[in-house]
């Protein structure tokens, strides 16, 4: 069978994505930071769907980290990347530290864009192959008061449309596609310094209909729909008074 890769696969969102990916049949090669969430994913993986999984520990931030999974990755046939690991902050632009925000934009977007880049090759040349990378409701509006996180995920929508154009002119048989949730329940918000106690959806349901998804856009949830909507029509003078009133109150909760 072949495999899938998902960054961030342990936990959260990525945790979901491996979940239904094994479900499906793939077997799966995940990688973060923490060994202890890899080797409980990896158990709980195998014995429930009778799948591999392959787990491989370090920072996606760091570039020559990356260079080792790449190699890592070689002997495995791979059908999906999820690009996922992503993190994000609640801070004035001012008051944030300049590591972390570029530390942000490594793990957001540089990383992404390695693997994307890598992967996009790798699947042209096999005449197949999908790449979700996960991005947010967040990157349709500038967001004061996590200003480089909505930036990034700006940045990962706009970066998949524009390629997703590309592979689809082509005639690459490389499907890219952006997913841009709303909140979900996950560690998301505790690593982000926020709280938001309504409205967090079933990283599941995301996750799973990314993968039923044809769309290059995919927003799961109805009432995501309705704000994605909302924000394709209004002003970015409104749209921006609007997200930041809305994470100044998650940080507030
Ligand atoms: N939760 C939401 O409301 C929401 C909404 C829209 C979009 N998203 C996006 O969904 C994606 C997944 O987030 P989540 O909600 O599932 O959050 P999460 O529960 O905090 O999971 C984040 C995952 O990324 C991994 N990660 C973080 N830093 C890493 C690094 N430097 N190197 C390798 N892996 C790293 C984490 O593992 P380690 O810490 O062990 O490395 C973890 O597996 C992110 O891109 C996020 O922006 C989330």
């Amino acid at each position: 069978m072949s495999y899938a890769l998902i960054t961030g696969g342990a936990i959260g969102l990525g945790r979901a994505f491996s979940d239904l990916l094994a479900d499906r049949g793939y077997d799966l090669i995940l990688t973060s930071r923490s060994l202890d969430h890899l080797a409980s994913a990896q158990k709980e993986i195998q014995a429930k769907y009778r799948v591999k999984v392959q787990i491989f520990v370090g920072d996606l931030a760091k570039s020559d980290f990356r260079d080792k999974l790449i190699e890592f990755i070689k002997p495995y046939d791979i059908d999906i990347l999820i690009n996922n690991a992503g993190f994000g902050h609640n801070d004035l632009f001012i008051d944030a530290p300049l590591d972390k925000e570029f530390q942000m934009i490594d793990l957001n977007i540089k990383a992404l864009q390695h693997l994307m880049k890598h992967f996009y090759g790798y699947f042209k040349d096999k005449s197949g192959g999908r790449i979700i990378n996960v991005s947010s409701l967040a990157g349709f509006v500038p967001g004061a008061y996590a200003s480089t996180y909505y930036a990034t995920k700006a940045y990962v929508t706009s970066l998949t449309r524009a390629a997703a154009y590309e592979a689809k002119v082509t005639k690459s048989n490389v499907v890219i596609q952006a997913l841009c949730p709303g909140p979900l329940k996950t560690q998301f918000f505790e690593t982000a310094g926020t709280s938001i106690k309504f409205y967090k959806k079933d990283p599941k349901m995301a996750a799973r209909q990314a993968l039923d998804a044809k769309r290059v856009i995919i927003v799961p949830g109805f009432k995501e729909k309705i704000a994605h909507g909302l924000l394709k029509i209004m002003p970015t003078s409104l749209s921006v008074r609007f997200a930041g009133f809305g994470q100044k109150r998650k940080k507030n909760q």
